[in-house]
């Protein structure tokens, strides 16, 4: 699917060729002449489109107007969240007829958060998967033109820019988030995280077995030795600042199978356990957006890759294991296996000095029971850190809500037989997985997201959102001083190619955006 940003009013949106024409009414009545304004203007005063963000109304081939449908959609406040709504449910509307060509135009002026917002919910609402389907029916759209009635400002521009890499980002998740555990093992996140290095300024290293026996990452072995499938330690780098500067250190769960091993999981969803490397798939997308947006920062990605298998092999209740950062561990429960391949990884990050370590884990049920699938739950250490990653969610639309980090939470950690335990009590599962981590994370500024809740949903629309990739690209370029700094990138999206799919190995990186802020 390739975007286009064009300046068109809706006249000349009305004008261009395509299968579908999304026109979004605004709270403010249009009172352009054009056939299509006219019968929207008239639409609302019949109370035939309330003024309510996602109410649709679709039109029968108006006369002069050349798209074979047109369907408009109420924007209300024209808000990020109101076009996000209206696009959704549009798109969404307008799936049964497989329009190839779609053009979305903004009735009146649109600032960059909505430009932004409709570009990521035409493509979410668009996806499909295909991968291990025999006959699968790809997403019919390919063409999306966004039309905003005022010459693009460089705010809209770069936020048309950094939303299309933001979908290529997201949809990287989804793609590794849903293949099922059998065609997304350990060596092929792996695989993918190496295509990636193909991108400009990105680099990606691999550890197997051997090497993260050698590191004494104990509590990841422990994890994996229950597998056929060997582990990985994938190791990604993505340099935009200077060579001295400190990164930012993702670290993503990546379990492509949790069984629960010995402490087996009931069988009724288990197969959702294929989306437990979530996390890792989001590190595997931001760096794919990174690569297309270039922002002068410097990101370390680490993703400690595993299943979680029952088998002669595996590990057992009671067995303690020694960690790397030299704490013993007693595994009470070996299916608390999230915090034990990512707390290894949280001691590896230490090596890079880093400015921040941010991890991303579908680690708790006990988070999805208290934050459901709206915000994923955010737990910091630092309180820049947080606030930065709250306000990223919120621009991104990708939300968080913050949780508490009291040491009173850590009580239940405490084992007899071990340094720590790697499960308290029932009561506050999130809140002690995330005290759990914090063991690791005394060196540097450090913040935990689990997604548990937000990196799929079940049911009906059983398939991985790609979250919380926009907050973290959104936090990035935020850091990295992007919304501004407009001049060292392209400087318009309709200038700019389409993101392609993965760059040659020798295209020459463009100069990566100018830092304008610490924090
Ligand atoms: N991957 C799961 C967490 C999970 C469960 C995510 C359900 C989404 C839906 C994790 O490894 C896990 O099993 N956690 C246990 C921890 C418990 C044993 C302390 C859980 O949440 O039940
Ligand atoms: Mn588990
Ligand atoms: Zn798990």
């Amino acid at each position: 699917m390739d975007f286009q940003l064009k300046t068109l009013t809706v006249a000349q949106a009305a004008a261009e060729k395509s299968d579908l024409l999304i026109v979004l009414v605004g709270s403010a009545l249009p009172t352009a002449k054009d056939p299509v304004s006219v019968l929207a203007a008239s639409a609302r005063k019949a109370g035939d489109l309330p003024d309510k963000a996602g109410k649709l109304l679709a039109l029968y081939r108006p006369e002069t107007v050349v798209p074979s449908r047109v369907l408009l959609a109420a924007i209300g406040d024209g808000k990020a969240a109101s076009v996000r709504g209206a696009v959704s449910a549009a798109v969404a509307a307008a799936k049964a007829n497989g329009p190839k060509r779609v053009v979305i135009v903004f009735a009146q002026p649109a600032d960059a958060a909505a430009v932004a917002a409709a570009v990521t919910a035409a493509a979410d609402a668009s996806y499909v998967y295909t991968t291990t389907k025999s006959k699968a029916e790809p997403r019919s759209i390919r063409h999306l033109t966004l039309g905003v009635s005022e010459a693009a400002s460089p705010a809209v521009a770069t936020a048309f820019d950094d939303a299309r890499a933001t979908v290529a980002g997201i949809e990287l998740a989804k793609e590794w988030g849903n293949r099922p555990a059998n065609h997304a093992t350990p060596t092929l996140l792996a695989e993918a995280a190496k295509g990636l290095a193909k991108l400009p300024r990105i680099k990606c290293e691999v550890l197997g077995p051997k090497e993260v026996d050698k590191l004494g990452m104990g509590a990841f072995a422990a994890v994996a030795q229950g597998s056929a499938e060997p582990l990985r330690f994938i190791v990604l780098r993505y340099q935009g600042g200077a060579k001295d500067e400190a990164p930012v250190v993702l670290v993503g769960k990546g379990i492509t199978f949790d069984t629960g091993g010995v402490s087996l999981k009931p069988a009724a969803e288990m197969d959702e356990m294929k989306f437990d490397m979530c996390g890792a798939a989001s590190v595997l997308g931001t760096f794919r957006a990174l690569g297309a947006i270039q922002p002068a920062i410097n990101v370390v990605g680490l993703i400690p890759s595993c299943e979680n298998m029952n088998d002669g092999k595996a590990v057992k209740p009671g067995d303690v294991v020694t960690s790397m950062s030299g704490q013993t561990i007693e595994i009470l429960n070996t299916d608390a296996e999230g915090r034990l391949i990512l707390c290894d990884a949280l001691s590896y990050a230490k090596r890079f000095d880093p400015a921040a370590v941010i991890d991303i884990a579908t680690l708790t049920g006990a988070c999805v029971v208290a934050l459901g699938g709206v915000r994923s739950g955010l737990f910091a250490s630092d309180e820049s850190l947080a606030s930065a990653l709250e306000s990223a969610g919120e621009a991104s639309q990708d939300r968080c809500w913050r949780l508490p980090l009291d040491d009173d939470y850590a009580e239940g950690l405490k084992s007899n037989f071990a340094d720590v335990a790697n499960i308290a009590g029932r009561a506050g599962g999130a809140i002690t997985a995330a005290k759990f981590l914090q063991r690791f994370t005394a060196d540097y500024a450090w913040a935990h997201l689990d997604i548990a809740g937000t990196a799929w949903k079940s049911g009906a629309a059983k398939g991985s959102t790609g979250r919380p990739v926009g907050l973290l690209v959104s936090y990035l370029t935020n850091r990295a001083g992007n919304s501004n700094a407009a001049a060292t990138a392209p400087k318009a999206g309709m200038a700019a190619k389409p993101v392609k799919k993965a760059a040659s190995p020798k295209a020459p990186a463009k100069p990566a955006r100018k830092a304008r802020s610490a924090q």
